[in-house]
């Protein structure tokens, strides 16, 4: 069976897409369907190539029940296009500079990860300047989506 790909992307690629990639892993894992899927994180940017995770990522994993240790920033690529079924932004900038990528013919549904949740909020704000409280509430916004991707998942895919 095909697995089927999830990128999640951010600008940085060591905030909330290393955050969003941990969380559905772990979503995944606790219903024993880790060989059905490819997952990964990127950043638009090359601003943080080989990096691990921000510093106060293993707190809120911790919180999360999950840990991204071993997770390395990179850039998303026009071949992740062909690669994943689905690749999906924090915030409209980085639906922006995905869709202005985005090669013709391309494989992968792209969006925002938010618009699988059923909160009010679509985008997922950058942390990066903030502390353990803004970090949380990554958390909370990625669970949230992450939840509500693989219920479709489950649907389209799957059943
Ligand atoms: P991320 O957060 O896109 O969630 O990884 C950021 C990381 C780094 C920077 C901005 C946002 N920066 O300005 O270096």
């Amino acid at each position: 069976m095909e697995r089927i790909g999830v990128l999640f992307v951010c600008l940085g690629n060591i905030c909330r897409s290393p955050l969003a990639e941990g969380v559905f892993r772990h979503l995944v894992t606790e219903k024993g369907m880790e060989e059905r899927f490819l997952i990964d994180s990127a950043g638009t940017s090359t601003w943080h190539l080989g990096k691990p995770p921000h510093e106060l990522s293993p707190e809120v994993c911790r919180l999360g029940g999950f840990e991204i240790d071993s997770q390395r920033a990179r850039q998303v690529s026009s071949e992740d296009f062909q690669t994943f079924h689905y690749i999906l932004g924090m915030d409209k900038n980085n639906l922006f500079e995905l869709r202005r990528i985005k090669p013709e013919g391309a494989k992968a549904k792209v969006g925002l990860i938010l618009t699988y949740s059923d909160l009010s909020r679509i985008e997922v704000p950058d942390p990066y300047y903030g502390g353990l409280e803004e970090f949380e509430d990554v958390l909370f916004l990625v669970k949230t989506g992450a939840e509500g991707l693989l219920e479709v998942i489950e649907r389209d895919h799957f059943s």
